[in-house]
Order: C-alpha cells, then sequence, then structure tokens
C-alpha cells in the first residue's frame, strides 16, 4: 500500500513577514561559523531552485487526476511561491554583505538553465524530486537540532524552522506527481539516475560555496552598522569538516534515508517525521500566546 501523508499535516502557505533589514548580522549563527555559511549560500539558490519545482510541477498539472493531488499541487506552489519571496528579501540583504552570493546565485541559475534546455519535462520532474529530497532530509535535521534554535539569530531561527516545516509538510507532492505520470519500471530507473546526477552536482554545490566562503570577505562589504559579533574562531576547513561529518554531522544524518531514495518501494512519507511539524506549531502557538496583550 502506497503511504499517505498523515492527517495532521496540511500543505497551505502561511503568510509571513521576518522584516529582513541590512540592520541583521551576516554573521548570524553564533556557533560553527560553517552553518551560517551553508545556509547563506543555500538561501541564495532558493529562490531558482523553487521556481524550477514550480515549473516541472505545474508543466503536468492538467494530466493529474486525482482530485488530492491537485489540491496538494496548489499548497506546494503556493508554498513554495512564498518561500522564494522571503528568501529573496534575505537575499538582498546577503548580497549587501557578502558580494560572492551573486557569483552562487550565477552558477545555480546556470546548472538550472541549462537542465531546462536540454532534458525534457519528465526529467526536469526527476530533478525537482531529488532535490526536494535533499530538502526535506536537510529540513528533518534542522528541525531536530535544538542548537540550531539556541545558537541561531531569532529572524534567521524562524525563516529556516519556518522553511523546513513546510518542506516537511509538502516532502511528497513532486514525488506524487512524478509516481502519476511516469511511473514503473523505466520512471524508476530515470529518477535513480537523476539523484546520481543531482547528487554529483549538490557535492560539487557545497565545494564550491565553502570556496566561496574562504575567499570571501564579508567585513569589507558589509555596511559599518553591519560588522558581525565575534564568533567563537575555528580553521575554516575544520568547520566544516565538523559540520558535515562531526556536529551535527549532516552526512552521516543523512546517509541512510538517502540511499532509500534508491529503493522501487521509496516513498517520502514512509519515514514519518509529522511529529516535527506538530512541535513547531505548538512551539509557534505558545509564543504568539505569549505576545498577545494580556486580557483585562
Ligand atoms: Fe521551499
Ligand atoms: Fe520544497
Amino acid at each position: 500500500m502506497i503511504p499517505t501523508k498523515p492527517d495532521c499535516i496540511t500543505i497551505k502557505a502561511r503568510k509571513v513577514d521576518f522584516g529582513f533589514s541590512t540592520e541583521l548580522p551576516y554573521r548570524w549563527y553564533s556557533g560553527n561559523p560553517a552553518i551560517f555559511n551553508f545556509c547563506n549560500a543555500i538561501s541564495i539558490m532558493f529562490p531558482i531552485g523553487e521556481q524550477f519545482f514550480i515549473d516541472s510541477v505545474r508543466h503536468y498539472k492538467d494530466k493529474i487526476t486525482d482530485p488530492v493531488l491537485r489540491e496538494e499541487v496548489a499548497g506546494f506552489i503556493a508554498q513554495e511561491a512564498m518561500h522564494s519571496k522571503q528568501h529573496d528579501l534575505c537575499n538582498q540583504v546577503l548580497k549587501v554583505q557578502n558580494k560572492q552570493m551573486f557569483v552562487i546565485e550565477k552558477v545555480a541559475k546556470l546548472f538550472l538553465d541549462t537542465s531546462r534546455h536540454i532534458y525534457p519535462a519528465r526529467t526536469l520532474l526527476a530533478i525537482s524530486c531529488a532535490l526536494e529530497h535533499f530538502t526535506a532530509l536537510f529540513a528533518d535535521q534542522l528541525l531536530n537540532s535544538a542548537a540550531f534554535r539556541r545558537l541561531a539569530h531569532p529572524v534567521y531561527a524562524e525563516l529556516w524552522l519556518w522553511h523546513a516545516v513546510e518542506e516537511t509538510e509538502h516532502k511528497a507532492v513532486c514525488f506524487d506527481v512524478y509516481q502519476q505520470v511516469a511511473g514503473g519500471p523505466l520512471g524508476y530507473i530515470e529518477r535513480c539516475l537523476v539523484m546520481l546526477l543531482v547528487s554529483v552536482c549538490m557535492l560539487t554545490a557545497i565545494l564550491l560555496s565553502a570556496i566561496l566562503m574562504i575567499i570571501a570577505n564579508p567585513k569589507k562589504s558589509a555596511p559599518e552598522q553591519d560588522k558581525p559579533k565575534p564568533v567563537a574562531k575555528k580553521p575554516f576547513a575544520t568547520g566544516w569538516i565538523r559540520y558535515l561529518f562531526i556536529k551535527p554531522g549532516i552526512v552521516p544524518y543523512i546517509m541512510v534515508p538517502y540511499f532509500r531514495y534508491y529503493s522501487p518501494f521509496f516513498h517520502p512519507w514512509k519515514h514519518d517525521n509529522s511529529e516535527l511539524v506538530e512541535r513547531w506549531k505548538a512551539h509557534y502557538a505558545n509564543l504568539r500566546a505569549a505576545s498577545a496583550p494580556a486580557q483585562p
């Protein structure tokens, strides 16, 4: 039986406004600097990537016969559009603070634009499925990280946790559309081959981002008042190695769920992490209650 998303999960875009401004520190995470560098680099890629996901799913919108999936697709498009909008606002600040961000943006755009020109619509959807799987794995790690909530600037913590929650909510939408329009043995082979290609590109992108961050000097490009607070200094390469392999150790964290994607029986909701979404909802409901004016 094909797993479905849990009943507590709904796919609807939330209206959010994080109030980004250049007053925010570029180094917004007081722990390992590799974490804010990694997040800033993928933030730059999001608006381009999310438009790519939206287009690849929208292409098949009229071929989807299941009314529930049609509704989920509408929710997916609305959520990704809101992510794009908010990351775009965030990126405007990051680009002022670090000019290397333009390079990362150009490379991401080149990769996805080239893909649009050389691959058929079905492969583009398979690329979206693979990237959505990566996004869901990173989201799961972030939502499980107490350190992230504690050490991130509140505005950035809110941005990233909100995005992680919605990525979890819609983690199966691309996959379900792909299964409907390209299911079967050939579709399975294609999605596995595409995942291999995307994984190589992801590794290259992470490596490139790390190198660019080494040569970047955001202090020079940031306005005077935005100079970051001093953070614990760690050799740069050691920071990345710690982040990727030791603490939190992204690579070992995602390794097993990453390889599950290659199973012919894979489905994103076979890993039910809806409890993380519920926990986030309860946390923000409590925050809102705490900030509401007291009743007379
Ligand atoms: Fe997103
Ligand atoms: Fe997504």
